[in-house]
């Protein structure tokens, strides 16, 4: 699956560090932590008419994974919701849009990885496009279990949501290269981890099973998806789980603001059923409940 550009994009303004800018011009310093180290952090936000799914806990998120690289001048929640309004406003959006939020370390006086050249502050982008579901919900995604491992907490914690994103990138091209939509990636005792860009479930027997977040992004869908469960007395474990057993798993679906929950019908070309009634009702559950996780930015 490869995304096309939407022509609505074209004239979008684009928030960086202290405004608007015509998408053109949108740009940052090449002394930019960003361009010099992958130095920064992100979140993905789905914009839907009665608000931002999940708000509060995506600037969380973005607020924990600055603090653990230590970034000083972080902008408040009410700072970075005030950019998203304007961004919003700007672009008259409030529907299909998807939010890419990205805090830099900001602009360094000279380069190098050292932090304490970044003399001026965080640098906060908010950039928000028309971007319905990425994927296909009905017809699903086919996988490739790549080379390339998920983080372990040794190397890199994959609770910070950093964009030093390479090893998600090179799974995707794995992908790629092999005709399939995205990349499975398991974690460093080789149990199931996630995708490259989303999370992954597996149903099985009635019950549904999702890895711990040990290797994985601990994703705000994928969270969702767990309180939906409990709150419907839907059985739901996290465990280590391995490829056999996803190869034989009843329905296995993936979790990602982008995509919501798209059904994952092929891995290493074994077929994944889709039709499982448990997958089903999870997936109708989800669509009927999303818009009640939307907050508004006032
Ligand atoms: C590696 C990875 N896993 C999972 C996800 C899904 O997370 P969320 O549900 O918070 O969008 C993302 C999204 O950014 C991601 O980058």
């Amino acid at each position: 699956m490869l995304q096309t550009s939407d022509p609505r994009n074209k004239n979008i303004k684009v928030y960086v560090n202290d405004g608007l800018y015509p998408r053109d011009e949108a740009k940052v310093s090449v002394f930019d932590s960003s361009v010099q180290g992958g130095d920064a952090v992100w979140e993905g936000l789905r914009v839907y008419p009665e608000g931002i799914v999940c708000l509060d806990k995506h600037l969380t998120r973005l607020h924990e994974s600055a603090k653990t690289l230590a970034f000083t001048d972080i902008p408040s929640k009410a700072e970075i919701k005030k950019a998203i309004q304007m961004t919003l406003d700007a672009n008259g959006m409030d529907n299909e849009t998807h939010i890419r939020l990205t805090l830099t370390r900001g602009e360094k006086i000279t380069s190098g990885m050292d932090p304490r050249l970044n003399q001026s502050g965080s640098c906060l982008i908010v950039l928000a496009e028309w971007k319905p579901l990425v994927y296909d919900n009905n017809s699903g995604i086919k996988v490739l279990s790549t080379s390339q491992r998920r983080n372990a907490p040794q190397y890199l914690d994959s609770k910070i949501h950093h964009n030093n994103l390479l090893n998600n990138i090179i799974a995707k091209i794995q992908a790629n290269v092999a005709g399939k939509d995205a990349g499975l990636m398991l974690d460093d005792r080789s149990f199931v981890a996630e995708l490259n860009g989303s999370n992954l479930f597996m149903v099985k027997n009635g019950k549904i099973y999702t890895p711990y977040a040990h290797a994985c992004l601990p994703g705000i869908t994928r969270s969702t998806v767990i309180e939906l469960c409990k709150k419907s007395n839907i059985e739901i474990h996290e465990q280590d789980i391995t490829l056999s057993q996803l190869y034989n798993a009843d329905g296995v679906f993936a979790t990602g603001t982008m995509g919501e929950l798209t059904p994952v019908v092929e891995i290493d070309g074994r077929e994944i059923p889709k039709g499982d009634s448990l997958q089903r009702k999870m997936l109708q559950l989800f669509s009927r409940n999303i818009r009640s996780y939307c907050e508004t930015l006032a």
